[in-house]
């Protein structure tokens, strides 16, 4: 059987913040953040928009791209909705915590009453576990065809707006691949590899210290600062460069292929001296990797399906091109899919 994306979608709130504009409430510049990290700006939601606000949005986004392109039988949003088997969305932001899961909020929303709905967490790494999980869910069983996977964040709420070292870094999104089973052609199609790891032992190094089980608040406690991330960047750094040149060699290997066999790597967007530091060590040139992290900062588990969003738009997917996704972050989890389009 054959898993393949055959729609997209990514939704953004309307807010663009500028690093000039960051630049006027704290302690930075333009300069250091494009010198530093490749970032220019990031869409920052309102206080009434939630993480399943962007996502209910990038799931429209993508079944009306499959309704647009005619990927799909069905006629309206609505009928399309109803064949969706399982909706999966990777997030570290979610509305609520615990539950309900965002996902079931976006489940809701979409009218997709047949569906099941589940979270994933693992940070940026989300949409490349959710591939993998949806892709096994949908084998799995005779009768389940259709998948929505989803990356969405609303990191803002999720940041300490004094800590310059991190506030800078993270944006808000959503996005979005629809994927189908399909059976086997001549040509091997869809989702060919994946590689999916965690390095445990650098939990702390990536972490929401506040408002878990490990770290609750307290009844009584006078509270300062919301949860927020707080991250040793140095060794997240050195982390990333190196889950990217394993991963890419992993998946190479794996199917027996060159990097000349690929069309785009479409790496989480944290940083462009990661990936530039990586394409280096493994002696990739930078045009091979797709990088927009310019306009839309890390928006961790939305990175990637953003990206795939924009480059299918753009007509820069075609049929039959290979594509590699990676992600990396916190867990600290990495992996990647090599996907056929
Ligand atoms: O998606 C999750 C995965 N996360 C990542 O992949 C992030 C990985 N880490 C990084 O991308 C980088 O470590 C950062 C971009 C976070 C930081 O870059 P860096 O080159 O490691 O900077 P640094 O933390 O070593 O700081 C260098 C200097 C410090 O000043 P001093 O001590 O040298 O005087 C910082 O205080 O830059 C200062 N600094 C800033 N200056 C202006 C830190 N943040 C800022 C800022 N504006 N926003």
């Amino acid at each position: 059987m054959a898993i393949e994306i055959i729609a997209t979608g990514r939704a953004t709130p309307p807010r663009r913040i500028s690093n000039a504009e960051l630049a006027e409430k704290i302690s930075t510049s333009d300069e250091w953040i494009r010198s530093h990290t490749g970032i220019g700006s990031r869409y920052i939601a309102d206080e009434q928009t939630a993480t399943s606000d962007l996502a209910l949005q990038a799931a429209i986004n993508t079944l009306s791209l499959a309704l647009e392109r005619k990927t799909v039988q069905e006629h309206s949003l609505e009928e399309l909705a109803l064949t969706l088997d399982m909706i999966i969305i990777g997030t570290v932001s979610p509305d609520y915590y615990g539950f309900p899961s965002t996902a079931c909020l976006v489940q809701h929303g979409l009218g997709a009453l047949n569906a099941g709905a589940m979270d994933i967490s693992a940070a940026c790494s989300g949409f490349v576990y959710g591939l993998e999980t949806a892709s096994g869910l949908l084998c799995m069983r005779q009768s389940r065809k259709r998948a929505l996977v989803m990356g969405a964040e609303v990191l803002s709420r999720l940041v300490d707006w004094d800590d310059r070292g991190t506030c800078i870094l993270f944006g808000d999104g959503a996005g979005a691949a629809l994927i189908e089973k399909r059976p086997d052609g001549k040509e091997k199609r869809g989702l060919l590899q994946t590689v999916l790891r965690a390095d445990g032992s650098g939990a702390q190094s990536l972490v929401i210290q506040r408002g878990g089980s490990r770290n609750p608040y307290r009844r009584g406690e006078i509270i300062d600062t919301p949860p927020h991330v707080q991250m040793d960047g140095r060794a997240v750094y050195n982390f990333a460069v190196k889950a990217v040149t394993e991963i890419v060699d992993k998946l190479l290997a794996l199917e027996g292929i060159g990097i000349d066999a690929v069309k785009w790597i479409v790496p989480h967007q944290a940083n462009a001296r990661i990936v530039a530091a990586a394409g280096k060590r493994l002696g990739i040139p930078a045009e091979k990797f797709f990088l927009n992290i310019e306009s839309y900062a890390n928006t961790s588990a939305a990175s990637i399906p953003i990206a795939l969003d924009e480059l299918n738009r753009r007509e820069e997917i075609r049929t039959g091109d290979i594509i590699m996704t990676i992600g990396f972050g916190g867990g600290l989890t990495y992996g990647g899919n090599l996907i056929k389009w």
